[in-house]
Order: structure tokens, then sequence, then C-alpha cells
């Protein structure tokens, strides 16, 4: 990687999505520019089993898909990519995320329109990304979350083994300082690790336990001294949601931290949070920069997913982190 051995990474959630809708080329394209060190890829399958880049299992909330297949929702009202083939998903134009209400989720961020820009399969982004890391002369990583394992499994599809298909295929199954995976569910991972024997390192997501997460595991107790031991037998890191560190300020004006970062880390696992977005700063957080510095330089972090990496590359530029080599 570029960043100097030990300095905390930069990961672009979902691209530079803050600037660009998120998981299209162009907003990979611009994460990579912004030094990004690694882009993360959301991945959910298509009804011919190929692995495409897309946050969601739906895709009305991130597509033209209503407007172009207007009947071809389940009775539920969704959308569900693993009911369009790979050549139905290339019709799409993806646009920025909106809410329930047909809104922008986030409406300071790029406009709706004008619907240039196409959902990439897991394959086209891989060679998209390389041919960057050529042109610019870097080595920059693929972060890659395996969305909803249990759900395809019901739709008879497994993700996981369709996810390293495509890694060898690109020639990225070995690469153990180029990729990560990561997943909510602790049973994709240990079959990741022990059934498809992947040495690639593997990134336990760590959700709230209220937020139905497509998985049974116990989030709150991935978060004790017990559940990071197990953790620990197959992954080598987790990848807990920010408030599970930040607890918030006391009275006083002082930060309350949690003792996840230090558990976690006496175990040899590494800590990547996320989500940090300057336009969604967590309660009591003043500006982005104090909350990277609560993070990076209090918390002591070792990356962190965030739709803003050129912020975060640029703070780690201005306040070294004291594990960055000389
Ligand atoms: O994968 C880390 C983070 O992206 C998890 O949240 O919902 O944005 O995939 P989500
Ligand atoms: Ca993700």
């Amino acid at each position: 990687m570029t960043t100097a051995a030990n300095s905390p990474i930069v990961i672009a959630h979902r691209g530079a999505s803050g600037y660009l809708p998120e998981h299209t080329l162009a907003a990979k394209a611009l994460a990579h520019a912004m030094g990004a060190d690694y882009l993360e890829q959301d991945v959910v399958l298509t009804r011919d089993g190929v692995p495409i880049v897309l946050h969601d299992i739906h895709l009305e909330s991130t597509t033209d898909v209503a407007a172009r297949f207007p009947d071809r929702a389940r009775q539920d009202g969704r959308y569900y990519a693993i009911d369009f083939s790979i050549a139905e998903i290339r019709t799409l134009r993806a646009h920025e995320r909106t809410g329930p209400d047909g809104n922008a989720a986030f409406p300071n961020r790029f406009p709706l329109g004008p619907g240039l820009l196409t959902v990439p399969t897991l394959a086209e982004e891989i060679d998209f990304i390389s041919g960057l890391d050529h042109s610019r002369g870097r080595k920059t990583g693929l972060y890659i979350e395996l969305k909803a394992p249990n759900f395809h499994l019901r739709e008879g599809q497994d993700i996981a083994r369709r996810v390293l298909e495509v890694l060898v295929e690109k020639g990225y199954d070995q690469r153990r300082d180029q990729v990560f995976l990561q997943c909510f569910d602790d049973a994709t991972l240990r079959y990741l690790r022990n059934t498809l024997q992947t040495p690639l390192p593997l990134i336990q997501l760590i959700a709230d336990s209220n937020w139905g997460e497509d998985s049974a595991v116990d989030y709150d107790f991935l978060q004790t001294a017990a559940g990071l031991d197990a953790v620990a037998g197959y992954a080598d890191g987790i990848g807990p949601w920010l408030m599970q560190i930040y607890r918030g300020k006391r009275a006083d004006g002082s930060v309350e931290l949690s003792d996840l970062v230090a558990l976690a880390q006496e175990r040899g696992l590494q800590v990547h949070p996320y989500t940090f977005r300057a336009d969604q700063l967590p309660e009591g957080i003043e500006s982005f920069e104090e909350l990277l510095d609560i993070f990076l330089h209090q918390a002591g972090v070792d990356g962190l997913f965030t739709d803003f990496p050129d912020l975060a590359s640029n703070y780690l530029l201005q306040h070294p982190d004291n594990r960055t080599s000389p």
C-alpha cells in the first residue's frame, strides 16, 4: 500500500460517496484520486449468479428500476437484485440514494439526476481499479462486503463462493496486502476461512442488535472479551459501528470511549469502524476533524470507513499518526 507501515488506513465507503452516487465507477475513480488506501465494494448477486457492486439487496433506492421494470416488484413492493439478470441490471441507471419518500437521503450531495451512471459487476470494478492503479502508479486495495449471505442461501445462491471465484479469475485471491473480505455474518466468515480456505484477511462487522441484520449472531456478545476471543479464531479484525466506540461526551465535555478497541487489539484484531460522514456527525461532535481526532488519536483505531476519503487522507497527512513510520 502507499501508506507508511502501520499508519491507519482510509477506506472509501462505497467510493467517494459523499460526492458522487455510491458504488458507481465514478465514485471509485474519485476516491482513488483522493488517495484512499482501500475502495469498498458491497456485493449482492443477480439471478444468474453474477456478483454486482450494490449496497442493498433491493434496487429501487439507488437505481431507476421502478421506471424501467414497473411490473417486477415483489408483493412487498421491493425490487430485488436477485430477480434480475445481469443483462437487465446493465440497463439500469444508478443515482444518488433516496429515502422511502423518494427524496435524496443526503440533500446536499450529488443531485438525483442526470442518469449517466451504471451498476458495475465486481469483475468490472476490479478491472477498473487495476487500470487506475496502473495509470496512477499506486496500489489500491479492495474491501469487499458480502451482503446478506443467508438471504442469498434462501434464494439458492452461495455469495461467498461466487465472490471468491471472481477474485481467482482476476488474480486477487492471494493478495493478502490488497484485499479484505468483510461480513456481518460470523458463519459466512467461518465458511470462508475453514471450508473455502481463503488466505485473505477477514473482518467481522458488528451491527447494533436492533438493526435486524440478516444473521443470528449476537452483536452484544461479540463486543465482549469472550466474543472477541471467538472472533480472533477466524477473523483478522472487526468493523464496528462508530457509536460502539464513541459513547458520547460527559458533562465536563470529555470524551467517553468504550474498551472495544483495546479488547480487540489485545487479541491481534485490527479495528476499522464505520461510517465517518462529514455531513452526519454524531451527537456532541462539533466538526469532522474532531471526530477523526477522537478515533485516530484517542481511540487508536487501525483504519476507518468514510464517505469523504479526501478529508480523512488530508487529516492524516496534516496530523500524522504516532504509529506512522518516519
Ligand atoms: O462495511 C462497513 C460498513 O459499510 C457497514 O455498513 O451498511 O454501509 O454496508 P453499510
Ligand atoms: Ca459495507
